[in-house]
């Protein structure tokens, strides 16, 4: 059995206005936490109101095959995948969602990764994007929003705040 790391950025394609990004995101938080328990996939989806970065670990067949429903989705476009590798160990315990907010509490944490104060994948070398990755996964275990119905309303301020 192997188990690899995938990791992609695209194109937020959802619509910022009223209350369409709280029912999509809330959507996709929903769906996510639900296939990727039952597919023993950990990660994490991280997003501005441009773009989204997201990693997944678990069975090769398992990625790929969530990877493919994922890029067919027309809430982003552009997906590109900067890595995919087998790995030894997971980096991430569970799958979360979080909002890169980087004039708020993250930016002393995002500093380094930013470019004039934003997020911009598109800008960085794979090796920054793991990097990225790789620090959230250490950080994320008190930031994370996990499926629970408590973490979900942490999830809900959380997307509230994105407008
Ligand atoms: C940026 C982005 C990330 C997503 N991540 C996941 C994911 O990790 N797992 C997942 O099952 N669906 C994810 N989705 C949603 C899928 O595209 C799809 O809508 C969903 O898997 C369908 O689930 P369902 O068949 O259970 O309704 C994501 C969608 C977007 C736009």
């Amino acid at each position: 059995m192997f188990v690899i790391r995938l990791t992609y950025y695209s194109r937020n394609q959802i619509d910022h206005s009223a209350g369409s990004a709280i029912r999509e995101l809330g959507a996709i938080l929903e769906a996510s936490s639900k296939n990727n328990n039952a597919a023993g996939l950990t990660g994490a989806l991280v997003f501005d109101e441009r773009w989204f970065l997201q990693t997944l670990e678990g069975r090769r067949t398992a990625v790929w095959n969530t990877f493919k429903r994922i890029e067919a989705d027309e809430r982003h476009s552009n997906v590109m995948v900067v890595d995919a590798r087998n790995i030894r160990e997971r980096i991430f315990e569970n799958w979360w969602l979080a909002l890169v907010k980087p004039d708020g509490s993250d930016r002393e944490i995002l500093a380094t990764f930013l470019r004039n104060g934003h997020l911009k994948p598109d800008e960085m070398t794979s090796e920054q994007i793991l990097e990225l990755m790789a620090h959230l996964s250490k950080i994320g275990s008190s930031r994370r929003l996990a499926p629970s119905f408590s973490d979900r309303f942490r999830a809900r301020e959380s997307i509230l705040s994105y407008e």
